[in-house]
């Protein structure tokens, strides 16, 4: 309170010192009052003057929940066990540099990468990049009942790479069931049931969300087990449940400073740019009539367009990638195994408009980070039946205003901080990254559920809801 410093500055003035007197005593009557009225705590608390309302934290906090190391820090220490998929099994050199990678030293490739914030990430090395983000969050608190949420930072995805070929089910279920098993018993669970924690997972929803017990089935049934149902989890690619939240894919830039983003935004402005468009991705020849398969035959069939087949180059290299990105005004994103592909976000980062032929693979999944209206920064061409689709790309694209693709292109610019992932050890004033996005959105989702609670509403309504039409067309 401010009284000492009136009375001290108006002391040799008795009439000031009366109006000194009589403002302090209306200002600590209201401010009675206003405590009264806003607390339930016993009157005794009321002398200490402790309400912080500039506290910027303040409906931020995260805890981070300190589970057992056989769950993160046992796993990058067992990395030649983890996988990639079907290909090389050694993820060892992707978890260097907090999870960014082998950095890529740029100087033969200064005119393709600029600065040296360049990373050959894998993937499913989210897990880490996130968690090491988290951990030097501004707002993390060691006092789980300041907390808005409650963060788990186990690496689901690494793990589960593990099993996820395993011809047992029990195998590939365990890891999930001993994690819910050890979080249910801690005092942070008993709060809200586990409705404030939030997981992350570098691997798409899905290889959690095996509905039967049948080994033909793909992946763990971790995200239905009762426990996890009442936990939100942000994935690079979401399900058709409520309580899974799409947030980009890493891309191999990651800017310390906000003068990263500057400069590769400027450059990135000015390129020339060869090509209308481009495809790269693997031919699918079991999938002939695809619409992967009807893209390459296009792509293949015009001068206009540049062809990365994937299955002889090295599509995992952004040097190779960002070449081609940036040399093109358009990309085409079909989906691939399954909805979504990282290449959606190699491609924004080279300021090529990416061009989408099904709703899942972009404006269902990410809604915190993409603009809400899709013409802005995309091309839309549906597909609702392969079969019958024969839509010349070429001329699509064609037909777009020169104007309009500029308008497109610096909106596709703008977004390239909100899809990257700062590197952990620097700090982005101006911009919020992907990172910032997705815990914004996710504290957001909670705080809703907490206000669910707070009105005496049961929580569980929608939360864990399928919702069967997140990914079917619309023409609008
Ligand atoms: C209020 O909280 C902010 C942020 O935590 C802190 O920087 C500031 O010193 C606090 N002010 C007081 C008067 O306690
Ligand atoms: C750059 O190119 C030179 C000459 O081709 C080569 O000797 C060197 O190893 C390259 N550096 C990197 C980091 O790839
Ligand atoms: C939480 O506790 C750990 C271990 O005592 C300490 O290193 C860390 O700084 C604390 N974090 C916060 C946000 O207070
Ligand atoms: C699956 O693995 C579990 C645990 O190792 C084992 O007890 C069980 O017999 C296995 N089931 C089959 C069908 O092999
Ligand atoms: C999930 O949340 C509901 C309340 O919404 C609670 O009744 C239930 O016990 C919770 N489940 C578990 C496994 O904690
Ligand atoms: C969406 O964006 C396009 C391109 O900028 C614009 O022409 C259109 O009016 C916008 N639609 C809405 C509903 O704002």
């Amino acid at each position: 309170m401010e009284n000492p410093a009136i009375i001290s500055r108006t002391s040799n003035n008795h009439h000031q010192l009366w109006f000194a007197f009589l403002i302090s005593f209306l200002l600590f009557s209201l401010f009675l009052r206003f405590h009264y009225s806003n607390n339930f705590q016993s009157p005794n608390t009321v002398i200490t003057f402790s309400i912080n309302n500039t506290d910027s934290c303040h409906g931020r906090y995260v805890f981070i929940q300190n589970i057992p190391s056989r769950f993160n820090q046992f796993l990058l220490q067992n990395c030649q066990f983890l996988t990639r998929g079907t290909d090389q099994p050694n993820m060892c050199p992707y978890m260097n540099n907090m999870g960014l990678g082998p950095e890529i030293k740029n100087e033969n490739f200064s005119d393709i990468l600029l600065t040296n914030t360049w990373y050959a990430t894998n993937q499913f090395s989210l897990e880490v990049i996130f968690h090491n983000r988290m951990k030097s969050y501004e707002c993390l608190t060691n006092d789980s009942a300041l907390a808005s949420a409650v963060f788990v930072p186990s690496y689901i995805g690494l793990d589960i790479s593990r099993f996820l070929w395993v011809a047992n089910l029990t195998v590939r279920d365990s890891s999930g069931f001993e994690l819910v098993r050890w979080l249910v018993e801690k005092p942070e669970w008993k709060r809200m049931w586990g409705r404030d924690h939030f997981l992350i997972s570098g691997r798409i929803s899905w290889d959690f969300r095996r509905q039967f017990d049948d080994l033909a089935y793909w992946g763990s049934k971790f995200r239905f087990l009762p426990e996890s149902m009442n936990m939100s989890m942000l994935a690079v690619e979401g399900s058709s449940w409520n309580n899974d939240y799409a947030i980009p894919y890493p891309t191999s830039f990651h800017p310390l400073f906000d003068n990263d983003v500057y400069q590769w935004q400027s450059k990135i402005r000015h390129q020339k740019r060869q090509f209308l468009f481009t495809f790269t991705g693997a031919p699918r020849p079991e999938l002939e009539d695809s619409i992967r398969g009807k893209i390459i035959k296009q792509c293949r069939g015009s001068s206009s367009c540049k062809f990365i087949d994937c299955s002889s180059e090295k599509c995992d290299d952004p040097v190779n990638v960002m070449k081609v990105f940036e040399n093109s005004v358009f990309s085409l994103q079909p989906s691939g195994d399954s909805y979504t592909r990282r290449s959606i976000f190699d491609s924004i980062l080279a300021g090529c408009i990416p061009v989408f032929f099904h709703p899942g693979t972009a404006y269902s999944q990410y809604k915190w980070h993409f603009p809400k209206n899709r013409s802005e920064y995309s091309v839309y061409i549906p597909v609702k039946d392969v079969k019958e689709w024969n839509v010349d790309i070429r001329k699509v694209l064609l037909k777009i205003p020169e104007n309009e693709v500029i308008a497109m292109r610096e909106e596709v610019i703008k977004l390239i901080p909100k899809i990257v992932y700062a590197d952990p050890r620097g700090k982005l004033d101006n911009f919020d990254d992907a990172f910032d996005i997705a815990l914004k959105g996710i504290l957001e989702r909670i705080e809703n559920v907490r206000e669910e609670i707070r009105k005496g509403r049961d929580p569980s309504i929608g939360f864990a809801d399928e919702d069967h039409y997140k990914y079917t067309f619309s023409d609008n």
